[in-house]
């Protein structure tokens, strides 16, 4: 059992009886109604210990300075609480205060879906417990329930909220958060910000007095800021220590916010960007989830809950356990400038070298020789393949490769004859100019008629059974909001409107092609997020692949997200974004460290890096199970340190691969030892060379790094070791 009721306390015990406990209780408030408070988020209680919980000092009698530290669970505006809320509603009359009151209660097993969006799921009904908590505003009819699972398994537990109108007037959602996190001061505040090419890096800071807040208003999770917080104390490191992260299961526009009020409470306001929905009389909104994660065993604790939960209770479909095939995309090997024998001369080296799947990316399609058109014009170029797609694809299956398509369906380009067909189609203001990025546009997700056209031309092609891979690419963010076909009262409806329209075109594709795996991608990994690995288990982490800039993209991702979902390809030198050159070895040991590919002209290869290439894949498949399903931990952190390591294990620990990365040389240094973690410490281990280690020893002391003869004086040096129980290895 997970969840607690003590109905006379009216209190709510949320535990996986291991790490975390989190405690919601009704106690009276202002206007003799009683207020739902999280008395409690922390380490695991026993369940007897919760009614020991003070919660006199949240009694309110009026909402003078104790509201201001009041834990509230859904904080609504209007009501004395001026920190960031969770609801704001306004009615016709422009009042701003609904009052909810509590109406009743339900915990049952098992996880309801969530209509329309993406979420976690339970196998089975004793995987989870869900509580809904009933709330009503008497005066507008509106009923909030709020929903809570927990995963106790898992470890995990997650959070949203369900609007539903029962009244007569049509309400204005100001702001509908997912989920309210409270804890103390003095906590430290890590989230994830980048930019294109610069994805996820890793920032830490005292949480200030105020509020401070990520965002986006993009219509996708975006580059900048990954939907992500956590909340940790200053002595949390890796390995030891508190953290509650939250992740927002979502793709579009959100806004998290984290406030520190004079008062010292803290609170973290999660949820969609607000978008002022409108809640018609009889209407439903159900907003994304959060989920929600406490560990008291650092940073490495949170990463392991979400990995899991993610990639076994998010990811879904047959290839959510599968090994995941080693792959080779043209994109930086010829861009635009392909015909079908240069991709077969690619292909034929990449067969050779052991390769599973050959990726064709952008230009296949249309008069695309450039980014300058045909997004929307989906038939084949036959200049460059005259054998079109289905052709080209039966090539490729002859030499005993799978065949992937890349895919920008999202988009239109104004020099495309589906533009000249339907100016109407994509996202723009009535009597503006319409802005261009990448020179294009958005199509128009929230009107159902492009809905079915998306749905209709992605599956022409994946009908042929010829494509057994699609990346789906997305390569701008919103410019003018507004749509021909339906005036909302409030452009930032859109922003929701179109991820559901968005979510329904992908649940309706991946449903009609169970077989195929898909990988998401904007523009590198701006749209890397729980809401898409939903429908995609693997995301294209970045369009940086030089394997220094790697180290921390990568490192930053796996706070969050399974290995299995970070794909990572070994490119050319000197990299394209960067101009960096480093060795082969250099860069497949760090693109080992996700779903590993190649993106090059293989036929332009010195026989040398051919050869290592060939050596690296036979390892990658090897070890690409214990990679993408092993429980993985960050070391050493390249943020940090001029080093980087990282490791995996599987569950019994009788193997693991550890990774230790050199980015820049120091002279004259003591020499490096990392301990490893998630280690047997009472067993032997044996690396592929015979070298013996003991269990405690890498644990405690750590493993000496020596990197191969003459890497050592070198910038961008590496080791990867595979290791495994001695007994088992003789
Ligand atoms: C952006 C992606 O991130 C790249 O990998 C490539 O597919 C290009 N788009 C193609 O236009």
């Amino acid at each position: 059992m997970s969840i607690f009721v003590h109905e006379k306390e009216k209190l709510f015990h949320l535990t996986d009886g291991h790490q975390f406990s989190r405690v919601l209780k009704f106690v009276p408030g202002v206007h003799k109604r009683e207020q739902l408070i999280e008395l409690y988020y922390g380490r695991a209680l026993p369940d007897d210990a919760t009614l020991h919980l003070d919660s006199s000092l949240f009694a309110l009698a009026s909402f003078d300075g104790i509201n201001q530290t009041s834990p509230f669970v859904y904080p609504v505006s209007g009501h004395g609480d001026f920190r960031p809320v969770a609801c704001a509603v306004t009615e016709e009359n422009g009042t701003q205060s609904p009052c909810f009151n509590f109406v009743g209660y339900k915990v049952a097993q098992g996880k309801p879906t969530l209509q329309g969006l993406p979420a976690t799921y339970a196998e089975t009904n004793e995987e989870a417990t869900t509580l809904w908590i009933y709330l009503k505003d008497e005066i507008t009819s509106l009923e909030v329930t709020l929903l809570f699972t927990v995963f106790e398994k898992l470890h995990a537990h997650t959070s949203t909220a369900i609007y539903h109108n029962a009244g007569k007037q049509t309400l204005r959602l100001d702001k509908s958060a997912s989920c309210v996190v409270n804890a103390p001061q003095g906590k430290e505040i890590m989230h994830l910000h980048g930019g294109w090419a610069r994805e996820r890096q890793v920032e830490r800071f005292t949480a200030p007095r105020g509020t401070f807040s990520i965002s986006s208003n993009r219509g996708a999770s975006g580059h900048d800021h990954n939907p992500f917080v956590a909340l940790l104390d200053p002595t949390t490191t890796e390995f030891q220590g508190e953290v509650m992260g939250v992740s927002l299961v979502w793709s579009g526009s959100h806004l998290m916010e984290v406030d520190l009020n004079a008062f010292g409470s803290l609170r973290v306001v999660a949820g969609i960007f607000p978008c002022a929905w409108q809640l018609k009389a009889g209407e439903t909104f159900t907003l994304p989830e959060a989920v929600l994660v406490y560990s008291h065993e650092g940073l490495n604790g949170m990463s392991h809950i979400f990995h899991k939960l993610y990639r076994t209770r998010l990811c879904r479909g047959v290839w959510r356990d599968k090994e995941r095939p080693v792959l080779i995309n043209n994109w930086e090997g010829t861009y635009f400038n392909f015909n079908e024998e240069k991709l077969l001369n690619i292909a034929k080296v990449g067969k050779d070298m052991g390769l599973e799947l050959f990726v064709l990316d952008d230009g296949w399609f249309g008069k695309r020789n450039d980014d300058h058109s045909s997004l929307g014009d989906w038939e084949e170029n036959l200049e460059k393949l005259p054998n079109g797609i289905a052709g080209l694809a039966d090539k490729i299956h002859d030499i005993d490769m799978k065949f992937g398509l890349w895919y920008e369906p999202e988009m239109i380009s104004p020099d495309s004859n589906l533009y000249r067909a339907h100016p109407d189609w994509c996202l723009h203001a009535e009597n503006r100019e319409r802005t261009q990025a990448r020179q294009q546009l958005i199509l128009d997700l929230t009107r159902g008629d492009v809905q079915q056209y998306l749905i209709d031309s992605v599956s022409t092609l994946l009908s042929t059974g010829k494509i057994d891979y699609v990346k789906w690419d997305m390569n701008r963010n919103f410019g003018e909001v507004g749509s021909a076909q339906t005036s909302y009262t409030h452009v930032a409806q859109l922003h929701v409107r179109y991820m559901l329209g968005l979510y329904h075109v992908l649940e309706t594709i991946v449903t009609r092609f169970p077989n195929i795996l898909f990988e998401s991608c904007s523009g590198g990994g701006g749209r890397f997020d729980a809401g898409m690995l939903y429908y995609m288990p693997q995301t294209w982490t970045s369009d940086d692949s030089d394997a220094v800039e790697r180290l921390r993209i990568q490192y930053g991702t796996s706070m969050v997200y399974p290995i299995a979902s970070i794909s990572a390809h070994v490119s050319d030198v000197p990299n394209h974004i960067t101009g960096r050159s480093v060795s082969m070895k250099f860069r497949g040991d760090v693109a080992l460290g996700g779903n590993m590919g190649y993106e090059m002209d293989l036929s332009l290869q010195t026989p040398e890096d051919v050869a290592e290439m060939r050596a690296q894949t036979q390892r990658v498949k090897k070890l690409r199970k214990l990679m993408q399903q092993g429980t993985f931990s960050r070391l050493v952190s390249p943020f940090e340190t001029r080093n980087c390591a990282w490791q995996v294990s599987n569950e019994d620990l009788s193997e693991l691969i550890f990774f230790v990365f050199q980015q820049t040389v120091t002279p004259a240094m003591y020499p490096i030892f990392v301990q490893l973690q998630d280690v047997d410490e009472k067993a032997m281990y044996q690396d592929e060379e015979g070298n013996v280690y003991a269990g405690a020893v890498l644990k405690h002391k750590g493993m000496r790094v020596l990197f191969e003869q003459g890497q050592g004086t070198k910038d961008c040096a590496s080791k990867v070791c595979y290791l495994k129980k001695y007994d088992s290895v003789l």
